[in-house]
């Protein structure tokens, strides 16, 4: 994902650096997890890893990737959904994320302050997300913490929808880099519609 100072491209010299110098071991600690991709790396190769960030989206990562050791069945969900029956053969995660692709737009937190029209009274509205896509965030958002209260997730599952929703909004905010500032003029990606990158995540939680 796009995150100032992301190691994916990074970790595999990590671990022939180590090698090299043979440090071994069975247990790994990502102290600064970020992304988590480190630890999940190390996961990967059958280290026991222990990770720890300051930030709630790193743990809602670490919750999804690390922590997770199996594929979600969204058993008490599902049946309150109507899912199509040509779907029947798709994957628990994938049919809920078609769900969640497919609800009601909210103008929720992330409208309110992240997007032109939200912040039309500021001196200068702000440019993070366009409108869409801010009130997609906000009715995903919403819906994921509405099941949760509902009882209707698992606690791996509640994590790992947060995860799909917190991969994929890079992919559609209109910054260089971090939140700090906003793009001044429209980047393409910021004006696409709103697809969740549910492989990623589901490729990852196993
Ligand atoms: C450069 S990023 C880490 C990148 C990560 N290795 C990755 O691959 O995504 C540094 C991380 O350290 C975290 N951090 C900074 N100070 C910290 C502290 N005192 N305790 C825990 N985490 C901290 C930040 O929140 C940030 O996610």
């Amino acid at each position: 994902m796009r995150f100032i100072g992301n190691k994916e491209n990074l970790v595999e010299k990590i671990y022939q650096i180590l090698q090299s110098k043979n440090i071994l071991g069975n247990s790994f600690f990502d102290f600064f997890a970020g992304t988590s991709n480190v630890g999940q790396f190390f996961k990967k190769k059958s280290y026991q890893v222990f990770s720890s960030d300051l930030l709630y989206f790193s743990y809602v990562l670490q919750k999804a990737y690390i922590e997770n050791n199996s594929e979600p069945q969204f058993d008490k969900l599902l049946p309150k959904l109507a899912i199509p029956n040509n779907l029947l053969f798709a994957k628990p995660l994938d049919l809920v994320i078609d769900y969640l692709n497919g609800i009601e737009q909210k103008e929720g937190f992330i409208f309110q302050n992240y997007t032109p029209k939200g912040t039309e009274n500021l001196e200068i509205p702000r440019m993070y997300f366009s409108n869409e896509n801010g009130k997609i965030i906000d009715g995903i958002r919403t819906q994921i913490e509405q099941w949760k209260e509902e009882a209707l997730l698992s606690e791996n599952e509640y994590f790992i929808l947060l995860a799909c929703l917190i991969e994929t909004v890079p992919f559609y905010a209109n910054i260089s880099g971090v939140y700090a500032a906003f793009q001044k003029i429209w980047d393409a990606r910021a004006v696409k519609k709103y697809i969740k990158s549910v492989y990623y995540v589901r490729e990852h939680t196993n």
